[in-house]
C-alpha cells in the first residue's frame, strides 16, 4: 500500500484504526496519518486526551476523527470493537499498538491478573481485531495492519517474561501472517521498537528524565521518529521493522551469540535490572 496520501492526492479516503491512540507511538501515528488526510478511529481508554487529539486532527487536516473507549482486557469491549472494525467498509488501516508494560520481580511474584491482562491486550486483541479486519482488506486488495511488537520480541527476557513473550508472540503471528497474505495486496508488519519516549516507562515509575539514553545501543527514539521508520518500511514492503540502526544492531544479536552464552547474559543483566 502506499500511506503517503495527503489531502490533495487522496483519491477515496481510507480508514485507519488505531489501538493506544491516546499516547505515545499510536498518538505519533495518529497525528501522521491524520496529516496524510486519512479519517482515523482512535481507541484507548483515557477519554479526555483521545477526544483532544480527535478534535485538533479534525481542525487541522479537515478528517473524519473518531474516539472509540474500550478497555481491550474486557472480553465483551473487545467484541464490540472487533464488530466496528468488522463493518468498517472503507477500513484501509489497523494498528494494533495499546500495550503496557511489567515486570521487575519473578513472574510468580506478579499479579497474575496483570499476566493475563497482557495476554489479553497484547495477543488476544491483536489476533481478534486483525480477524476481523481482514475480510475488509482482502475484499479491497489492499491496506494493511501494523502490529506493534517490539526489540524484546527477539530475547527471552528475565523478570518481564510476560513481555517479551507476548511481543514474541505478536512478531511471530505477523510474520507468518505476511507471508500467507503475499499477493493479496494487503500488508502485515511487525513494528519492534526499542526504547521510546512515551508514556511507557513512566507508568512504570521511571523518571523519564533519568531513564532514557541519548546515545549507544540502548538510545530512546521520540515515538515521531519509530512511525516514520514504520511507514518506511511499508512502503518498501518490510514485515519486521526495527526502527533505528543502533535497534537493528540489538535484534541482531540473537542470530550472533550462542545461546548458552545469551542466557548467561540474560540472566546476569535481567537480575541487576529488576534490582
Ligand atoms: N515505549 C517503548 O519504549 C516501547 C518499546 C517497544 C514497544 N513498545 C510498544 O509500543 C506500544 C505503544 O506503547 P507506547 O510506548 O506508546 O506507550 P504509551 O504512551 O503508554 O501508550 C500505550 C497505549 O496503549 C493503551 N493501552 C494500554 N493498555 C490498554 C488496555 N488495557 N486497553 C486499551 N488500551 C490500552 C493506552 O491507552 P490508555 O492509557 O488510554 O488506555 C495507550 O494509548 C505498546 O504496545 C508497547 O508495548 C513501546
Amino acid at each position: 500500500m502506499n500511506p503517503d496520501r495527503s489531502p490533495s492526492n487522496a483519491d477515496a479516503k481510507g480508514v485507519v484504526l488505531i489501538t493506544g491512540a491516546s499516547s505515545g507511538i499510536g498518538a505519533a501515528f495518529a497525528r501522521e496519518l491524520g496529516r496524510r488526510g486519512f479519517d482515523l478511529i482512535l481507541t484507548g481508554r483515557r477519554q479526555e486526551q483521545l477526544e483532544r487529539l480527535a478534535q485538533a486532527l479534525r481542525h487541522t487536516h479537515s478528517i473524519r476523527a473518531e474516539v472509540i473507549i474500550a478497555e481491550l482486557a474486557d472480553d465483551a469491549a473487545l467484541e464490540q470493537l472487533a464488530e466496528r472494525v468488522r463493518s468498517e467498509a472503507q477500513l484501509e488501516m489497523l494498528i494494533n499498538n495499546a500495550g503496557f508494560g511489567s515486570g521487575g520481580a519473578p513472574f510468580h511474584q506478579q499479579d497474575y491478573a496483570v499476566h493475563q491482562a497482557m495476554l489479553k491486550v497484547h495477543v488476544q486483541a491483536t489476533v481478534r481485531l486483525t480477524y476481523a479486519a481482514l475480510p475488509t482488506l482482502l475484499a479491497r486488495r489492499r491496506g494493511a495492519i501494523i502490529n506493534v511488537s517490539s526489540v524484546a520480541a527477539f530475547f527471552p527476557i528475565p523478570y518481564q517474561v510476560m513481555y517479551s513473550a507476548t511481543k514474541e508472540f505478536i512478531r511471530a503471528f505477523s510474520e507468518a501472517l505476511a507471508i500467507e497474505l503475499r499477493g493479496s495486496g494487503v500488508q502485515v508488519q511487525a513494528l519492534c521498537p526499542g526504547f521510546t519516549r512515551t508514556d511507557f516507562h513512566a507508568r512504570l515509575g521511571a523518571d523519564p528524565e533519568r531513564f532514557y539514553r541519548t546515545s549507544g545501543p540502548m538510545k530512546a527514539m521520540s515515538a515521531e521518529e519509530v512511525v516514520q521508520a514504520s511507514l518506511r518500511c511499508l512502503a518498501r514492503g518490510e514485515v519486521i521493522c526495527v526502527p533505528g540502526a543502533h535497534n537493528r544492531f540489538v535484534s541482531y544479536l540473537p542470530y550472533l551469540v550462542p545461546r548458552r552464552l545469551q542466557h548467561w547474559l540474560l540472566g546476569h543483566f535481567g537480575r541487576q535490572m529488576a534490582m
